[in-house]
């Protein structure tokens, strides 16, 4: 089955929790919000700068994100923010996205990640987390010096592999940017991990799966 499978990075393929997690007991009883807040604004961030017509690496707005949120948590130490960043930096895979990705290269699929990430940051966390020999291509939407979900972000795909939007078959955990990849063409598949009610109802995924090894189930099946 020769097919491009192109997935987000944070949140999808890269556990974004995982950085507070790793330093949840010097963070204390509210790491769960700390790390809710820090991804809600970096998120925002890139919005607001996207309608704005400005552009900031993914990285200065992860980094504005944290300090936000730090500020907005008293009961959590600043001076963390160093090690908390250091964990962004090297943020753990999920535990099934290497057999993933390989199987569907095994398949005779082509794997790729197109993300908000600048390229130093996505190089730097595939690499730790073991992912940068198991994708053919890591495309940042820093070459279109705009986020998602523009559709200037996914047409970096669609020129890379010089294939139409509905060759590319497209994961996300973030329902969000599902929408602007549907919108865009492409097929897609929500990674709904946490169980959460649909939206963007006129913007379907073909299929909607719990965890990656649901991307395979689906790939054996088309
Ligand atoms: C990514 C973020 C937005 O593009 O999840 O990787």
């Amino acid at each position: 089955m020769n097919k491009i499978y192109v997935f987000d990075a944070y949140g999808t393929l890269l556990d974004v929790n995982s950085a507070v997690a790793r330093h949840a007991a010097a963070v204390g009883a509210d790491a769960a919000r700390l790390s809710e807040l820090w991804r809600a604004k970096q998120l925002e961030y890139s919005w607001v700068y996207s309608l704005i017509g400005r552009y900031e690496p993914f990285w200065n707005l992860t980094e504005r994100a944290l300090d936000h949120a730090l500020a907005r948590l008293p009961s959590v130490n600043a001076a963390l923010k160093p090690q908390l960043l250091d964990a962004y930096r090297s943020l753990s895979a999920y535990p099934e996205a290497a057999d993933v990705l390989r199987s569907l290269r095994s398949q005779g699929s082509q794997t790729a990640v197109l993300s908000n990430g600048n390229a130093s940051m996505l190089d730097a966390a595939f690499s730790s987390a073991g992912l940068l020999p198991l994708l053919d291509r890591v495309i940042s939407v820093d070459a279109a010096r705009v986020f998602k979900t523009s559709p200037k972000t996914y047409a970096l795909v669609t020129a890379v592999f010089n294939v139409s939007p509905s060759e590319v078959t497209f994961v996300s955990s973030n329902r969000w940017d599902v929408a602007g990849a549907s919108a865009f063409g492409f097929r897609t598949i929500w990674v709904n991990r946490a169980g959460l009610p649909d939206e963007y109802l006129d913007l379907p995924p073909v299929k909607i799966v719990t965890d990656l090894q649901g991307v395979i189930a689906n790939s054996a099946n088309k």
